[in-house]
């Protein structure tokens, strides 16, 4: 018999996936909510991290923090007892491990869960992998399979097209599609090209990322230049400010704002609070 390619929308009750947040180890899981009826009022809750089943993009500029919130992300997800898959195409596996020791230090999680629960492949050492997609999502799946991984992280998609960025969008729907049909929440860390401004969701290969995921967060640094931002930031010439902000959500309100963080010695983010009240403040 042939399958019908259509449906009621009541058909796709049992199909809906529910609805809450994967923790991301920062106060950005208060800035998701959703909608829910209490005695005949609506009223807005915390979703307490990113959607579950999303596909979110990070954004930013070079050093604004990304690799930094991806692994906060594997790293509070593997002391919940939730397996990540992180693929890292940048930086070497070797590195992750001290740099994540490092945050679960911090942090106060108990390591032996991060590196029982955190699989890891490299193509940054793999040219195939970097490549041939579909190299890179065979071995993806059969980690998948082998751990029942629930998160997948990849440092950085932009990393897979990095010498063929008309093919971004052909290779982001590819992996957003993987992330789907294998039911994983994931991250997409996606780099800007020293044209793009700072603080939109545009990366290399244009929109591509943006418009294929599910969400973008941009991240952004801005050094302070001179007498006017030091008047405005209340920070002395030479320092740097940072701000992460939700540029958009398909699957859950969220808050706009660009909100003010710091990167602790150890390398972890903290989010801190919106800009206009940093800038307003006593
Ligand atoms: N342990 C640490 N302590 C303090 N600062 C750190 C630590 N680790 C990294 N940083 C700083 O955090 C910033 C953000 O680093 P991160 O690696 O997350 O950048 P990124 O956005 O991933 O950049 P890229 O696009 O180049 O990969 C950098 O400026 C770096 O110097
Ligand atoms: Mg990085």
């Amino acid at each position: 018999m042939v399958k019908k390619e259509f449906c009621k929308l009541e058909e796709l009750e049992g199909k809906a996936p529910e609805i809450f947040g994967v923790s991301t180890g920062t106060k950005l899981d208060q800035l998701f909510w959703k909608i829910e009826k209490e005695k005949n009022k609506i009223v807005k809750k915390p979703l307490g991290g990113i959607p579950y089943l999303s596909v979110m993009n990070i954004t930013g500029i070079p050093d604004s923090g990304k690799s930094l919130f991806a692994e906060q992300f594997a790293i509070t997800q593997a002391n919940e007892g939730y397996k990540v898959l992180f693929v890292t195409v940048e930086s070497p596996a070797n590195f992750l491990y001290t740099s994540f020791k490092t945050k679960a230090e911090y942090l106060k999680v108990d390591f032996s869960k991060v590196v029982n629960n955190v699989i890891v492949i490299d193509a940054s050492a793999k040219e195939e992998f970097r490549e041939n997609p579909k190299a890179l999502m065979d071995t993806m799946a059969e980690a998948i399979k082998e751990y029942h991984t629930t998160n997948v992280v990849i440092d950085s998609i932009t990393g897979l097209y990095e010498h063929k960025e008309m093919m971004a969008r052909q290779i982001v729907r590819k992996f957003f599609n993987f992330l789907k049909k294998w039911k994983q929440t994931g991250l997409f860390v996606s780099q800007k090209r020293s044209a793009q401004a700072a603080e939109t969701a545009e990366a290399a290969g244009g929109l591509a990322v943006a418009h294929i995921v599910d969400g973008t967060i941009v991240m952004d640094k801005k050094l302070i230049e001179n007498k006017w931002e030091e008047n405005l930031y209340r920070l002395p010439v030479g320092s740097t400010l940072r701000t992460i902000r939700i540029d958009g959500c398909r699957l859950t309100g969220h808050d706009t704002k660009p909100w003010i963080f710091e990167i602790s010695p150890a390398g972890t983010i903290d989010i801190l609070t919106p800009l206009e009240k940093f800038i307003r403040r006593k």
